[in-house]
């Protein structure tokens, strides 16, 4: 059989960012080619914080047209719904009795919430079992590797601990699935403000396929060396945001070279860098662009490709359903 990988993105907003790119598309659209691929669109999951139908409907939408202009292929690919498949939250009921709470207590986004001054009177339990669903979505297709950001390590290893808790309960059942990750650079891409990974919560993105006076601002705001206050002093390349981005898009790799020495020597000012990666990013990412707007004229198409792969998905899903059925006495 072949080597399956997994992984799956949330519609919590209508555009991807380069942090979901570099962290994670770029090396699904790469494994498409050595292995059987999932992936889907966790919509189950986005209902977490998007509450409002007509914005989950062009979420759903929207990142379905940039994966695929991204170059996820359907022919290659099983290209699905999560809420298509209903084994997902089946398979989440029936493990949540396997999950101590404290173990979910631990979790960084619910951490995370509590650090931000919230309380388990604003925080829904959706969010908090939340790594038991993303542990079902995982388990019922058995894959080998899941590649992801740095940011989902973490729920990893609880689905880890939940395979083999279950394993432990009712018999080996599920051989444990590993996170793949790319460079650490990569993994973790740093944000447009120089301090935080690149987030939608946070708002410190580059969306991929926003217009480009939208991409434009979100570049020319970006964070740089905050102790260069003049063009003319000695900039610090290594960590600032920019370099970073120069680092993963520009092609022209003289240039790049050419202007960190210039940047380090307080020769360039920070204008200059950003409209380089203005430039450099409308180049790297124009074919997608383009290809996106195509398929935008084309939905229809786009929701064809999710039904035919949520009926691939549910096959294999339903599989797995069965026998975890019959180990737990159902
Ligand atoms: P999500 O939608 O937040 O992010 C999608 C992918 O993008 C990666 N990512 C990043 N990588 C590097 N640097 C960043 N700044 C950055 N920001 C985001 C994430 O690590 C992720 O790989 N819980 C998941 C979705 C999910 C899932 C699953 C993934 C649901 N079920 C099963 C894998 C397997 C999430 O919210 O990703």
């Amino acid at each position: 059989m072949a080597t399956r990988v997994l992984s799956g993105i949330k519609p919590s907003s209508d555009s991807l960012h380069l942090g979901n790119y570099f962290g994670a598309v770029k090396q699904h659209i790469k494994l498409q080619e050595k292995y059987e691929a999932y992936f889907f669109i966790a919509d189950l999951h986005a209902l977490t914080t998007v509450h409002n139908k007509k914005q989950l409907e062009t979420n759903i939408l929207d990142i379905a047209l940039d994966y695929l202009a991204l170059g996820l292929n359907p022919e290659k690919t099983i290209f699905f719904r999560q809420s298509d498949v209903p084994a997902h939250p089946y398979l989440a009921i029936i493990l949540n009795n396997l999950v101590p709470l404290g173990l979910l207590k631990r979790a960084h986004a619910y951490k995370d919430k509590l650090n931000r001054g919230e309380t388990d009177q604003s925080i829904n339990a959706g969010l908090f079992f939340y790594p038991v669903l993303m542990t079902a979505d995982i388990l019922l297709y058995q894959p080998k590797y899941v590649p992801v950001g740095e940011d989902q390590v973490q729920h990893i290893e609880i689905m880890r601990d939940i395979a083999a808790k279950f394993n432990h309960t009712y018999g080996q059942t599920f051989v444990l699935p590993e996170a793949l990750l790319p460079s650490k650079q990569e993994a973790r891409l740093i944000g447009t403000d120089g301090q935080k990974k690149m987030s939608k919560s946070i708002g410190n993105v580059i969306s991929i396929f926003a217009d480009e006076a939208t991409i434009k601002k979100q570049i020319m705001s970006c964070f740089t060396d905050p102790n260069r206050i003049h063009p003319t002093d000695p900039g610090r390349v290594e960590g600032n945001p920019v370099f970073v981005y120069h680092d993963l898009i520009n092609q022209n790799k003289k240039e790049v070279k050419e202007l960190k020495a210039r940047y380090r020597q307080g020769q360039v000012g920070d204008v200059e860098v950003k409209q380089k990666l203005f430039q450099a990013f409308m180049t790297y990412f124009e074919k997608p662009r383009r290809l996106r707007r195509e398929l935008y004229q084309n939905k229809d198409k786009v929701k064809k490709i999710l039904a035919s792969g949520a009926v691939k998905a549910s096959k294999t899903a339903q599989k797995t359903l069965i026998q975890v059925i019959n180990r737990v006495g159902l």
